[in-house]
């Protein structure tokens, strides 16, 4: 069975207080993070707490998910030699550029699987998608589930993205939304969760909320978070409303009682209710987990 992920959250790796905290929270996913949360000089020591927490922590129903530095970065070896071991549920691959850099990191997953006798991909893998080249390969990117069915999710990673492209991070996130929008589309025409980009003001429920929003009316599946504050709104986001759920289930009948009396197209409040309006009512329900 697929994993839900609607909200999943960062921690930094050298700080077992958070992954502490984070564990304990209801998040779908926790991420801890090696990458930019943690400080050079930190590297070796969040490896450490990570394969330790991995081994000692109790994280309920979350995923456990680590995300290492980029493929082809001289810390990036290390840090799965590190955590590999300690059997986290998923690696999460930041500034993925290319199929290569997805493969490079398959491969060395599966030689970790093969030697403890573990599920084949049965270790997830998530690419972040967040510099300029990373968008413009999306397609060989999100392809490369095809020889690697590890591969899950995308990310969509605006702040990096506004920063390798000279670009303004704006509220309203214009400089992003080509982009946002081919992560996504690319996402689904291979088959994969999109999930958005992380919103860095933790005290701004309104905006989150919107943003989320924003993001599942795009497609999106799940967004990042980075405070725990973030988590519930986020999974709100993503789950459909009592209203929603019984607007889908009453489209879902007036289709079927249309069906079995040989109509095609009906009309409910005076819209017009066909296949792609009936095909969203279903993914509502099945969101609902109602489906
Ligand atoms: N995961 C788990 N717990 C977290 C957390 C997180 N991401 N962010 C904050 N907390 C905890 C704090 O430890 C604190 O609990 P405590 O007082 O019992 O220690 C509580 O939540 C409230 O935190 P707050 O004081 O509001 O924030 P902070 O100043 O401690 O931390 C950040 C602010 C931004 C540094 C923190 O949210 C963080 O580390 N976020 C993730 C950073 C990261 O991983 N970045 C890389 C991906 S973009
Ligand atoms: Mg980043």
């Amino acid at each position: 069975m697929m994993r839900v992920r609607r909200a999943l959250l960062f921690m930094p790796g050298d700080s077992r207080r958070k992954i502490e905290k984070g564990a304990a929270g209801g998040v779908d996913s926790v991420i801890m993070d090696l990458e930019d949360g943690v400080a050079i000089s930190q590297k070796d020591a969040a490896r450490r707490e990570i394969a330790q927490a991995l081994g000692e922590v109790d994280f309920r129903r979350s995923e456990k998910l680590v995300r290492v530095n980029p493929a082809g970065s001289p810390l990036f070896a290390d840090d799965l030699d590190a955590v590999l071991p300690a059997r986290p549920e998923g690696i999460v691959l930041p500034k993925v550029e290319s199929a290569e850099d997805v493969a490079v990191v398959d491969s060395r997953i599966r030689a970790e699987e093969t030697a403890h006798g573990w599920t084949p991909d049965g270790i997830a893998l998530i690419a972040i998608v967040e510099t300029a080249m990373g968008v413009v390969n999306l397609r060989e990117i999100a392809a490369s589930v095809r020889d690697t069915p590890r591969l899950q999710a995308l990310v969509f990673g605006a702040e990096d993205l506004a920063g390798d492209m000279g670009a303004v991070r704006t509220a309203e996130g214009w400089e992003g939304l080509y982009a946002r929008g081919a992560v996504v589309l690319h996402a689904k025409a291979f088959g994969l969760d999109a999930i958005d980009t992380v919103h860095i003001d933790f005290n701004d429920e309104a905006g989150l909320t919107a943003q989320a929003r924003r993001a599942l009316e795009m497609g999106y599946t799940g967004k990042l978070a980075i405070h725990p504050r973030q988590v519930e709104p986020i999974q709100r986001a993503f789950t459909p409303s009592a209203n929603e759920v019984a607007a889908a289930r009453r489209l879902v009948e007036a289709h079927a009682a249309a069906q079995a009396a040989g109509i095609g197209a009906i009309q409910i409040d005076g819209r017009m209710i066909d296949m792609p309006l009936i095909r969203a009512a279903e993914r509502v329900l099945a969101r609902a987990g109602q489906g």
